[in-house]
């Protein structure tokens, strides 16, 4: 058994204690010590996907066993649908059934989706259970398991039943990557690179003196970048635990056209990741025609997403459809919408006062079949 306590990238602290994200190599085979360690002695109650489990989730039931830590598993179908109020309710009934209790644990090992419905599963059942998040996606790994935000979604919207619960710890280990497509792969960097660009310089350039190792998943380069990115994600999260302190907002760049684009092709055309990727040029093509940011770093960005295989425009997506979806965002304040721009690396501007013939002309330029992509 394991004992030694692994590296902590990064510690969030936030209103009602603090959490530490451990990050390293093949940390799944020892989730169990750490569980130990953070006196949750079972049993505890595993949450994953049917893709997710057999490649990694039985490696973390194993680590439970080895410690004596009794561990059920339920297994929901990967995929988004499965954030839903009816797979709460079913997991709700199968905790009841073993009558799991407040002191007993929770663990989200999946991506996203599975982070965010076993998290608002643990905030919710006996108004709250211990949570540990082991994200294995790498949207999940830099970004979603950290923070605590949790939620499922309605016919109506994504994310609209949900609370801020904070994890008791996140185990994020780069073994799971491996897993992943290179599509995949490609999409989730897209997250820790609009975070080079908003806030860390020195991030940026180990991106692009290492994106085909990055691509490659090479151990130490990669292991560097994502405790890097966890830090800057953690950092904001403890600086503005519930997002009203327009610190988290930030993390938003690129995200303003990139979920409009997402939601208006049906969340199937485009992953999350390309249409942040997509986002992040139209958002820095209206920061180039606010005067805000040079020539110079749109190209920056727009080679580097390249060499990531990412999309620069969306010929498939609907400018028009695009232009509706963004006007009705829940994060739209009063009928205008907060623009994360860009006006250097790691110097961001939030603005409301851009005019609406520049948004059009950004998302004719990188969405639709006559997207040119280009600065002017
Ligand atoms: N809570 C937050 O702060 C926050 C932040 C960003 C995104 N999110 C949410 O996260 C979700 C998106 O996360 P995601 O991109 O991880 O999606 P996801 O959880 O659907 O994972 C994508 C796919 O990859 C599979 N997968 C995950 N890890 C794998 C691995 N190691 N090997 C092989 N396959 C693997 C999953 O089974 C799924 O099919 C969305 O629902 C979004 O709303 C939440």
């Amino acid at each position: 058994m394991t004992t030694a306590l692994p590296e902590i990238a990064a510690t969030v602290t936030h209103s009602y204690g603090s959490y530490p994200i451990y990050s390293d190599w093949d940390l799944l085979d020892s989730v169990g010590s750490q569980l130990l360690e953070l006196g949750l002695t079972g049993p505890v109650y595993i949450i994953s996907d049917d893709r997710v489990f057999p490649l990694h989730g039985r490696r973390v039931q194993r680590s439970c066993q080895v410690s004596r830590i009794e561990a059920h598993c339920f297994i929901v179908p990967a995929g988004e649908p499965s954030k839903s109020l009816e797979l709460s309710e079913a997991i709700y009934s199968w905790l009841a059934e073993r009558k799991a209790e407040r002191g007993h644990g929770v663990l989200a090992v999946g991506g996203g989706v599975v982070g965010d419905l076993a998290g608002f599963v643990s905030a919710t059942f006996l108004r709250g259970m211990p949570l540990v998040q082991v994200p294995t996606s790498m949207a999940a790994m830099v970004d979603a398991s950290i923070g605590g935000k949790v939620a499922v979604n309605l016919p109506h919207g994504k994310n609209l039943v949900g609370s801020f619960y904070q994890p008791r710890a996140v185990v994020a280990d780069p073994s799971a990557l491996v897993t992943l497509g290179k599509r995949e792969l490609a999409e989730g960097w897209a997250e820790a690179i609009k975070a080079a660009f908003i806030l860390d310089p020195g991030l940026l350039d180990i991106f692009e003196e290492h994106a085909e190792d990055l691509m490659a998943l090479e151990p130490e380069v990669s292991l560097q970048v994502i405790r890097r990115s966890i830090a800057i994600k953690a950092g904001i999260v403890t600086e503005d635990e519930r997002e009203t302190l327009g610190r988290r907002i930030l993390l938003n760049y690129g995200h303003t056209v990139g979920h409009a684009l997402e939601a208006s092709t049906g969340y199937g055309r485009y992953m999350h990741g390309e249409g942040v990727s997509v986002g992040m040029m139209a958002a820095a093509f209206i920061s180039y025609h606010m005067g805000l940011l040079s020539e110079e770093v749109f190209h920056r960005q727009q080679r580097l997403l390249q060499r990531f295989d990412l999309p620069l425009t969306a010929p498939d997506g609907e400018p028009e459809l695009v232009l509706q979806t963004m006007s009705m965002d829940k994060k739209t304040v009063a009928g205008s919408i907060r623009w994360v721009l860009l006006e250097n690396v790691g110097k961001t501007a939030v603005r409301r006062d851009v005019p609406p013939e520049l948004v059009e002309t950004a998302v004719r330029t990188f969405v639709g079949r006559d997207a040119t992509g280009r600065l002017s």
